[in-house]
C-alpha cells in the first residue's frame, strides 16, 4: 500500500509488479497517490502516459479500419477522427453481420467510406498503402453460421487475413497491425480464470479460423516484422452492436426482445459465467496497442473483475430498464454442442505491460447501451 503522501516521481523505479521492477518514464507526471495498492498507482501513472501519447500517436495518421462500420470498427473510427486521425473504412456490409453505415453517423463527413470486401486481394493490395495504423477487424463473428458455412468462415476469417498481410508485406511493410482477435479459441476452459498460456482447442470452426488468423499476424510480426499485435476480446458490448439476433453476442438480441416487451430467452441453467468489456474500454486497449511498440508481436486477453452469471445478468438489465421478464429455457441442441460452458479472463499481462484495464463498470455500460437503443432502435432492428 502507499499511504497519502507518497508521491511517484518521473523517473523513479515503481514498485515491484510481478517480480520485475518498472521504470517510469520522465515524461509521467507526478501522481499523488490516496491510499492506493502499488499495481494500482502504477496504472494511474500510466494513464497519465496514456491520456498523452494516444492523441500525438494518431493525430493526423493514416488509418484503415477493416470492418469499419461493424460494432467495434464504428466506436473506433469516432474515437481516432476525435483524436485528428484521417480514418478510411473498409466494409462489405454484408447483411448477416454488423455493418450499418448508422453506425459512423457522428463522423460520416470525416471518414472515407469503401465498400469493399477483405476477400477481394486486389481491392486489399491498393487500399493498405500508405496507412501508418492498420486496425483488422472485419470478420464473420457467428459461431453457429460458421458451422452452418464453415468455408465462408475459412475465406473471411483465415483466408483473408492472409492476403491482407501479403498486401501489407508487398505494399506496406512499415505499417502496424492490431488484429481483433477472441476469447472463443481457448474454447471450454480447463482453468479460469483463462490466461494467454492456456491451451487453444476451439469448439467451433469460427475459433479455429480466428486462431489461425491470429497466428498468421504474429508469424508476420516475427519473419517479416510488420508490426502487429492480437487482442483476443471477450463478450463486447455497447451502442452499435447488432441486435436483431444472437449473431454477435446474445446480449444484443436480450436487449432488443427487452425493448419489444418479450421476455430475454436464457439458454441453459442460467449459471453460466461470463466476463463483458464495455466498448469504449475496448477502442481503449486497441488504440494503446497500437501506440506503444513493446505491445509487437505480443498476444493479450482483455477482460473484466465483474464475473457474472447469465441470471443475474438478466434480472441486472431488468432492473436498469425498468421493466421485463426472462425465462430460462433449455438450449438448443446446435448450440449445445459448441458451448464453452464457463469463461471468464486473467487480463493481468495487458495490465501490467500496458496499463489496460476497464474503466466503465457493467452498471454504466448497460444504461449507456439500453440508453442508446431507446434512442435509435428503428436503425438497428
Ligand atoms: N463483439 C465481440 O464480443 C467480439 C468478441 C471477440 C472478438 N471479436 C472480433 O472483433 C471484430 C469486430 O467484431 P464486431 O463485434 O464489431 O462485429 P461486427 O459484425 O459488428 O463487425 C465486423 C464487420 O466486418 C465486416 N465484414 C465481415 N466480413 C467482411 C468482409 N469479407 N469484407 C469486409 N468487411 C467484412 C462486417 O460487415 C462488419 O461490419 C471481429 O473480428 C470479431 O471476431 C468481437
Amino acid at each position: 500500500m502507499l499511504l497519502d503522501a507518497d508521491i511517484i516521481f518521473a523517473g523513479s523505479v515503481a514498485p515491484a509488479q510481478h517480480g520485475t521492477s518498472r521504470v517510469i518514464p520522465r515524461t509521467a507526471e507526478i501522481t499523488l497517490v490516496e491510499c492506493l495498492t502499488s499495481e494500482q498507482a502504477i496504472i494511474k501513472v500510466e494513464r497519465n502516459l496514456q491520456e498523452r501519447m494516444i492523441p500525438d500517436t494518431f493525430s493526423n495518421k493514416n488509418i484503415l479500419i477493416t470492418g469499419g462500420l461493424g460494432f467495434i470498427g464504428a466506436n473506433l473510427a469516432i474515437r481516432l477522427v476525435e483524436l485528428g486521425a484521417q480514418v478510411t473504412l473498409v466494409d462489405s456490409l454484408i447483411p448477416e453481420y454488423g455493418g450499418n453505415l448508422f453506425n459512423v453517423e457522428p463522423v460520416k463527413d470525416r471518414v472515407t467510406i469503401n465498400i469493399a470486401d477483405v476477400r477481394d486481394e486486389f481491392s486489399m493490395d491498393y487500399l493498405v498503402r500508405g496507412r501508418d495504423f492498420l486496425f483488422n477487424l472485419a470478420g464473420q463473428t457467428s459461431h453457429l453460421d460458421s458451422m452452418r458455412d464453415p468455408y465462408k468462415d475459412l475465406d473471411i476469417n483465415c483466408r483473408a487475413q492472409l492476403s491482407i498481410l501479403e498486401a501489407c508485406r508487398k505494399h506496406n511493410p512499415g505499417v502496424k497491425i492490431v488484429f481483433a482477435s477472441t476469447r472463443q479459441i481457448y474454447g471450454k476452459p480447463d482453468y479460469l480464470p483463462v490466461d494467454e498460456k492456456h491451451l487453444l482447442h476451439p469448439t467451433d470452426v469460427n475459433g479455429i479460423n480466428k486462431m489461425a488468423g491470429e497466428w498468421y499476424h504474429i508469424l508476420y510480426n516475427n519473419v517479416y516484422g510488420i508490426r502487429a499485435v492480437s487482442l483476443r476480446l471477450t463478450n463486447t458490448y455497447g451502442p452499435r452492436m447488432r441486435v436483431k439476433d444472437a449473431r454477435q453476442t446474445f446480449l444484443g438480441i436480450w436487449i432488443k426482445r427487452l425493448l419489444d416487451g418479450e421476455p430475454i430467452e436464457i439458454w441453459g441453467d442460467g449459471l453460466q459465467l461470463r466476463d463483458f468489456n464495455y466498448v469504449d474500454d475496448v477502442v481503449d486497449a486497441m488504440l494503446l496497442s497500437a501506440a506503444d511498440e513493446r505491445a509487437n508481436g505480443k498476444i493479450y486477453n482483455l477482460g473484466s473483475d465483474e464475473t457474472i452469471n447469465l441470471k443475474t445478468l438478466a434480472e441486472k438489465i431488468v432492473v436498469l430498464y425498468g421493466q421485463g421478464t426472462y425465462s430460462i429455457i433449455p438450449f438448443p441442441p446446435e448450440r449445445q454442442v459448441i458451448d464453452i460452458g464457463d469463461y471468464y479472463s486473467d487480463y493481468s499481462l495487458i495490465r501490467a505491460r500496458l496499463g489496460w484495464a476497464p474503466k466503465i463498470k457493467l452498471n454504466e455500460g448497460l444504461r449507456r447501451t439500453l440508453a442508446f437503443y431507446r434512442k435509435h432502435k428503428e436503425l438497428y432492428w
